[in-house]
């Protein structure tokens, strides 16, 4: 396998983009993908409304997706950009790294940022692995995003029923001692499509279900703490509920799904979060124009009459997401 720096793919690290996006309080979207389609949604919708963008891999998409085809997937990604008519900022990111080999080999193979999510374990564990990853990354110009405090739900392999938030007198030591460029916190976001259980929301007048809201006070300490340094969330899809309609409509068997509201991920854009993860409200726009495709044209056997809708409904989400949710929009 050949080495490859990601400059000479047209990738950036996120230390310029996550320097503006605190000073214009916005944040950049991290989208995951693993497949052409997705990554053809998530470009198009940002060269569109000039937003840059973070194109993140999780360890069991690179396992899916190859690691050579995506190096290239993403060298195509910033070349295709171009030719829609925008160059904007493209970084490759890999989403919840587990091991020091992972994160070497994706540095290896073109990404321009990893994760080393160590907040599964012992305190001292977390930061001599994440400052491993810090000293190769950075030799590389690569940046590092690491992770204090573990959400609930399920990352990976991993299952943890109640969120441990993070700890605000924890933060300046595991960012002066690990060197990260950016930190992962946790504030009562959650991976997945089922966020919260009915029981935890409230109803308002029309009965629709109201989530707990985000714990902005820790929010609020830990930049006290750290002053302008760039804040991660992760499990912010809002779970749009017309796609869970659709999807239930058309023989789907979704229950009790529910995310973060939009204004609760404004609001944090707003602060020193300068990256906001999602995934699961895309994977849920492609199933809901999938499915709707297989329910109502029955006849239909070539994959461009389903994968192309549900391309273009990615795209529509992508969007809005840049200009309703991040405010990213303009800012490429
Ligand atoms: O945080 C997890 C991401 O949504 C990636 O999910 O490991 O199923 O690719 P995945
Ligand atoms: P969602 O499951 O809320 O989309 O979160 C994605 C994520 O955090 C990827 O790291
Ligand atoms: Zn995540």
């Amino acid at each position: 396998m050949n080495m490859v720096n990601y400059k000479e793919l047209g990738l950036v690290n996120t230390k310029d983009l996550f320097k503006k996006a605190i000073e214009g309080k916005y944040a950049i979207p991290a989208f995951n993908f693993n497949n052409m389609e997705q990554m053809q949604a998530i470009i198009s919708a940002c060269v569109e409304t000039k937003s840059p963008v973070i194109l993140q891999v999780s360890s069991g998409a690179r396992k899916y997706a190859n690691q050579t085809l995506l190096r290239y997937m993403a060298q195509g990604a910033v070349e295709y950009a171009k030719e829609l008519g925008q160059n904007i900022p493209v970084v490759l990111h890999l989403d919840h790294g587990d091991s020091f080999e992972l994160c070497k080999s994706c540095i290896e193979t073109g990404f321009s940022s990893v994760m080393i999510d160590g907040s599964h374990l012992p305190y001292e564990e977390n930061i001599a692995l994440t400052k491993k990853v810090v000293e190769y990354a950075h030799a590389n110009g690569v940046s590092v995003e690491g992770e204090l405090g573990v959400l609930a739900g399920v990352e990976d392999d991993v299952v943890a029923e109640h969120h441990t938030y993070t700890q605000p007198e924890e933060v300046v030591d595991f960012v002066t001692r690990t060197g990260v460029d950016s930190l992962a916190i946790s504030i009562g976001t959650s991976h997945g499509a089922n966020k919260f259980t009915p029981a935890q929301c409230t109803r308002d007048e029309n009965g629709i279900l109201i989530p707990p809201p985000l714990r902005f006070d820790i929010l609020e300490e830990i930049e006290k703490q750290i002053p302008g340094f760039p804040i991660v969330l992760h499990g912010s899809s809002s779970v749009p509920q017309e796609y869970v309609a659709t999807i239930n409509k058309y023989g789907g068997a979704l229950k009790d799904s529910i995310g973060i509201p939009e204004d609760q991920l404004r609001r944090a854009a707003a602060s020193a979060v300068c990256k906001i993860n999602i995934d699961s409200d895309g994977r849920l726009a492609m199933t809901a124009a999938v499915r709707e495709v297989m329910a109502t044209k029955p006849g239909e056997f070539d994959p461009r009459k389903y994968l192309g809708p549900a391309r273009d409904e990615l795209k529509k989400l992508y969007a809005h997401k840049t200009v309703n949710v991040l405010g990213s929009v303009g800012k490429a």
